[in-house]
């Protein structure tokens, strides 16, 4: 589904990441773990081509066989690529409904509005109960399902997630995981960037530890949860 090949890239004059590669399966969930600024945002953000870029020769950046390389971050919602950055943003003055249905606004995603408005609902009860509530009122796990849902509404095939257990309450943070199960198998393909590395690696299929830009490990997700390594550095074990 998607393949990263050679990633040099950064911000203006600063590299942050070195020679990533890496490979999403269709309708895998995988994980890229490591510490605070390691780069699993700024790889997220060069997926979608919001980073500078250091060494452009050699490197790919293929969708499902397409090269989206160059690609500009305003088409990649309409290849399928939808992005869940850091922290739940949400239109805090909308009501949960515009939230979610301002997902939908790629043409794609229009004839299916109906069908994942109930995807989102079964996936979060919850909103179903708060559509008409300014979105500003939420609570922190809420706003990330609007999030999530909100995604989910621009009907994609490759889900970028940024943390999204971040800041949860432990009891939301299984929930959370378990929602992302559930949407990828429904069928979509999800990246992931994570620090609860327990969680993360129980649902994925394979993830890479990132360090200080680079790949350092890889393998599939539960065996990683048995690596020394991982144990030590991730799991305090
Ligand atoms: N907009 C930016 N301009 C310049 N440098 C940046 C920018 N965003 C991030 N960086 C730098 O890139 C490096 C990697 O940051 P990044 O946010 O990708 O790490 P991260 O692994 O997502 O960390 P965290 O777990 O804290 O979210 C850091 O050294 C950071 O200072
Ligand atoms: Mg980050």
């Amino acid at each position: 589904m998607l393949e990263v090949k050679n990633l040099n890239a950064g911000y203006g004059p600063v590299q942050v990441l070195w020679d990533i590669s890496l490979e999403v399966g269709k309708g895998q969930v995988v994980t890229v773990m490591g510490p605070n600024g390691a780069g699993k945002s700024t790889l997220l953000k060069s997926i979608l081509n919001l980073t500078t870029r250091v060494k452009p020769k050699g490197e790919a950046i293929i969708l499902d066989g397409k090269d989206i390389t160059r690609l500009p971050p305003e088409m990649m919602v309409k290849e399928g690529v939808a992005f869940i950055p850091e922290g739940a943003r949400v239109f805090p003055e909308m009501s949960v409904l515009d939230n979610l249905l301002m997902g939908a606004y790629v043409p794609q995603a229009r004839p299916h509005r109906g069908e994942n408005l109930e995807k989102v609902f079964s996936l979060f009860p919850h909103l179903s109960e708060r559509v008409h509530q300014k979105a500003k009122t939420l609570s922190g796990g809420e706003r990330q399902a609007v999030a999530i849902g909100r995604a989910l509404m621009s009907h994609p095939k490759l889900l970028l997630m940024d943390e999204p257990s971040l800041g949860l309450h432990p009891l939301l943070v299984s929930h959370t995981f378990k929602a992302i199960e559930k949407i990828n198998r429904q069928g979509v393909t999800v990246l992931l960037a994570e620090q609860n590395v327990f969680f993360a690696l129980e649902i994925s299929h394979r993830a890479y530890v990132l360090e200080s830009g680079r790949i350092i490990l890889e393998g599939e997700g539960k065996a990683l949860l048995k690596e020394d390594y991982i144990k030590k550095a991730y799991l305090a074990m």
